[in-house]
């Protein structure tokens, strides 16, 4: 697509954002103690105040909330120059630590971004123009500093695929812009009509259909009429980053991790495992050695556990938020599971949890199993 044909598809874009705001309410989960516990398990080095980057700031509530947790510089992008106002507005009380840039992402110099020790870029890479996408992963590559942390956020996997097909479908049969919002609600409508009566194809587009028609209209028009709306694989967006020395991490979501020693192999497991599933990922990148391995004595950590109970086998966890039940039978760990029940725990007083007497390679390999059951979740000992 030629590049011009690309300015006028985001500035189009950018308007529907004008038009109608996209604001969402934020929980801790894209706090940077979450995002960087996760990069220094893997040897990210982030300073105590880290310079922020959020790339597509949108009306700025991640940059307002960052902004309380570092001391560090924070820069927002956004083509959108309603959202941006919002942002500029919303983030006065940080005077110049917070700058917002009102750009396309396509007519920004990489040499005059600057560097960042965090980039958030949540909510964007899956609705821009394809053509875009290439752009802003070599952009997001070439910000991070040394030891730095990148999360994007997007779909993945056959479910969200099926959406995607049906928001395509959609785009094709009526007239953009939010006047067509009624228009493709009832062609959904018709669509799900006109399926077979019976049979398990019916069931999942139903569902595909409903998870659609479930949106607030704000998310329905962005993601079905303004602009594009897909299903990314973490395998595509790594090897888009290698060249910048920045692999796959891991998810932030304190869900099972996918296994692998190097951010290729993680991120084709990632890949298999969410092709059968539906997922809205927050995937951790971190500028490192390729080969790193998870060293688990660097975070602190939290428990992502909810309850306790004996069993004839061990001790029984369920994992918070999901009907998802764990049987820990070393002592040792449960003791450790107990002990993060009460609040996050540092290194050493994981150890002392731990008890003495035993090997120290146990507890690592214990913990790092932990982890990757989802059961616990780095945090980032700030430090200095
Ligand atoms: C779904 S919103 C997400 C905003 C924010 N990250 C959040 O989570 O609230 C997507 C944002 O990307 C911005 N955007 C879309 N295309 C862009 C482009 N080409 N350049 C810069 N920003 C763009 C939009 O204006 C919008 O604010």
């Amino acid at each position: 697509m030629e590049s011009s044909v690309l300015a006028e598809l985001n500035a189009e874009i950018g308007r529907g954002y004008d038009r109608i705001a996209y604001d969402p309410v934020l929980d801790a989960s894209l706090d940077l103690e979450r995002l960087l516990g996760l990069s220094v398990l893997f040897g990210g080095t982030p300073p105590r105040d880290p310079d922020v980057l959020d790339f597509g700031s949108g009306t700025g509530s991640l940059l307002e909330r960052l902004a309380t947790q570092t001391q560090g510089r924070l820069t927002g992008v956004d083509i959108s120059a309603q959202a941006c106002e919002r942002a500029a507005a919303r983030c006065r009380p940080f005077g110049s630590r917070v700058n917002v840039l009102c750009r396309d992402f396509l007519a920004l110099d990489p040499d005059t971004l600057g560097q960042f020790d965090v980039a958030c870029h949540i909510g964007v890479l899956y609705v821009l123009p394809p053509a875009l996408r290439a752009e802003v992963l070599r952009l997001l590559g070439r910000c991070l500093k040394p030891g730095g942390a990148l999360v994007i956020s997007y779909y993945t996997g056959a479910f969200h695929a099926a959406r995607a097909a049906l928001h395509r479908s959609v785009r094709e049969a009526v007239s953009p812009g939010e006047a067509g919002i009624p228009a493709a609600r009832a062609h959904i409508e018709a669509m799900a009509q006109a399926l077979p009566p019976a049979g398990p194809l019916r069931d999942m587009l139903l569902a595909v259909m409903r998870t659609t028609q479930e949106l607030p209209d704000t998310v329905f028009f962005h993601e079905v009429l303004n602009g594009r709306f897909d299903t990314l694989e973490t395998a595509q967006l790594d090897s888009a980053l290698s060249p910048f020395g920045v692999g796959f991490a891991g998810w932030l979501d304190p869900l099972a991790q996918p296994p692998g020693s190097t951010p290729r192999e993680r991120a084709v497991a990632a890949d298999a495992l969410d092709y059968a599933a539906a997922r809205y990922r927050h995937a951790v990148f971190v500028r490192m050695d390729a080969g790193a391995r998870p060293d688990v004595a660097r975070p602190a950590w939290r428990s992502c556990c909810v309850a306790a109970a004996p069993s004839a086998e061990g001790r029984r966890y369920q994992l918070r938020g999901q009907d998802v039940h764990l049987t820990v039978h070393q002592p040792r760990a449960a003791a450790v599971l107990d002990a993060l029940a009460q609040g996050p725990l540092p290194w050493e007083s994981i150890v002392a949890a731990w008890g003495h007497g035993a090997p120290e390679s146990a507890l690592r390999a214990g913990l790092e199993s932990l982890w990757r059951g989802g059961a616990i979740a780095p945090l980032w000992p700030r430090q200095g």
